[in-house]
């Protein structure tokens, strides 16, 4: 039937416009080989999600206003292997805060005013997102408080006061250490905690780190002219699960005209929820 077959055609269009756009907002990239079919305007433009804005960014790391000072020494800085330290010294917070203030550490003790933080122990675990911006001298002249977060200080009386994190918190579940907090969790705790209590910093994960999407470009593999179906179809090859959240959208259940148009609320025509059928 001719009806079925235009239908069908329309509905694999829109279905590569909606997926184009989807690569577009997230990747940045497109897939050269699928651009040639998209025929502008067939892809209802929706404001974009801020997760997507988000991962578009400079270097895929979430932007802010904010201008990194250093990217390629804070690269070389976060994929130092930082040696374990065994020991530390337990003290209060209220003291370890006092004897700082004594010392007189100060923003002006602060070699690296900005931080990468992009754990070479945490990437061989998981890697699911970029790298955090973690601006430290804003941080400490905002808290001015060195003892917040350098908590504690290891016993050899050589180490730096302010030892890095990662020094004493390395691997979760490290066999001879089971009570000490795993890096990861360190930060989450330490970060996300301030910026709760005091309610200002970001709490939401793109807020800190964008997602690890690889390109796509290498992914997708398609024929030099696909059709509508094989776009979508090699889209489904990896996205299973969003193909079948997109089946309870409005994308797969509209009908029109929409139920707020004055005068005409209670009619249901067309759609796909009605009368025109699925290709995908
Ligand atoms: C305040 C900032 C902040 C927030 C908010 C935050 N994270 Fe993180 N996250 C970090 C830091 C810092 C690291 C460690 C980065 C490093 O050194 O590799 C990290 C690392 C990770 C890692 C391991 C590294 C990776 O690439 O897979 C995962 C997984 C993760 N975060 C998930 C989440 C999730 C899920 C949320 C939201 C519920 C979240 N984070 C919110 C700061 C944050
Ligand atoms: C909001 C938390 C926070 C505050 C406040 C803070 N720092 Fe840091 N500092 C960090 C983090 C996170 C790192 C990087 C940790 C890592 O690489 O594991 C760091 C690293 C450092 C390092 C590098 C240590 C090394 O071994 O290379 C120095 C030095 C330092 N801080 C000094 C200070 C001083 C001095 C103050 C107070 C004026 C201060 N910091 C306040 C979080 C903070
Ligand atoms: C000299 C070693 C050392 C350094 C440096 C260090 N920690 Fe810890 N941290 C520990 C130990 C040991 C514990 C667990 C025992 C405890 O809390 O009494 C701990 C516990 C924690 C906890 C659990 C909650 C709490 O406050 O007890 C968080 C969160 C944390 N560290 C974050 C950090 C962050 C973030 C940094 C860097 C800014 C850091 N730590 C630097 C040794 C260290
Ligand atoms: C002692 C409290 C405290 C801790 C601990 C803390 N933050 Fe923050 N953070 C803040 C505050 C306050 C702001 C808001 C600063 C502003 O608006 O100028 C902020 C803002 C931020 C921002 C947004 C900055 C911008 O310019 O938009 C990021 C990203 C961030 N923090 C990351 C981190 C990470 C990563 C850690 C852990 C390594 C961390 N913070 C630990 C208090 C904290
Ligand atoms: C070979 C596997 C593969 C193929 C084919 C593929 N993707 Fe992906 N895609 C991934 C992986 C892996 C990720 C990152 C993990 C995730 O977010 O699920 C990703 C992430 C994404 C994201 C970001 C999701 C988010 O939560 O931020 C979008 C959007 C996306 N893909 C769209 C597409 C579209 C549209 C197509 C078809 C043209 C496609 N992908 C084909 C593997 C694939």
């Amino acid at each position: 039937m001719k009806n079925k077959k235009m239908t069908a055609l329309l509905a694999g269009i829109f279905m590569v416009g909606v997926s184009l756009l989807l690569i577009l907002m997230s990747a940045g990239q497109w897939p050269s080989q699928a651009r040639a079919k998209v025929t502008p305007g067939t892809a209802t433009v929706s404001p974009p999600i801020p997760a997507m804005v988000s991962a578009k960014a400079d270097n895929g790391v979430v932007k802010t206003d904010w201008k990194a000072p250093d990217q390629e020494a804070a690269k070389l800085r976060a994929n130092e292997e930082v040696p374990f330290v065994e020991t530390f010294i337990d003290e209060c917070l209220l003291c370890r805060q006092q004897k700082l203030r004594d010392q007189g550490l100060s923003t002006k003790d602060i070699p690296n005013t900005y931080f990468l933080l992009d754990s070479p122990i945490i990437k061989k675990q998981e890697d699911h997102y970029k790298p955090v911006r973690f601006m430290h001298a804003k941080h400490a002249a905002e808290a001015n408080d060195c003892a917040v977060c350098h908590h504690y200080r290891p016993t050899d009386p050589e180490a730096l006061e302010t030892t890095r994190c990662s020094a004493c918190h390395q691997e979760s579940f490290k066999k001879d250490h089971p009570e000490r907090l795993g890096l990861k969790a360190a930060y989450h705790l330490q970060c996300m905690k301030c910026h709760q209590d005091m309610n200002k910093g970001p709490v939401d994960c793109i807020g800190c780190h964008a997602k690890n999407v690889p390109d796509h470009k290498e992914l997708v593999k398609l024929p030099a002219n696909p059709a509508p179906e094989q776009v979508t179809n090699e889209c489904l090859r990896c996205h299973q699960e969003a193909g079948e959240d997109m089946l309870t959208t409005a994308h797969w259940l509209w009908k029109g005209p929409s139920p707020n148009t004055m005068e005409h609320r209670k009619e249901v025509r067309h759609g796909k929820g009605t009368d025109v059928f699925n290709n995908y």
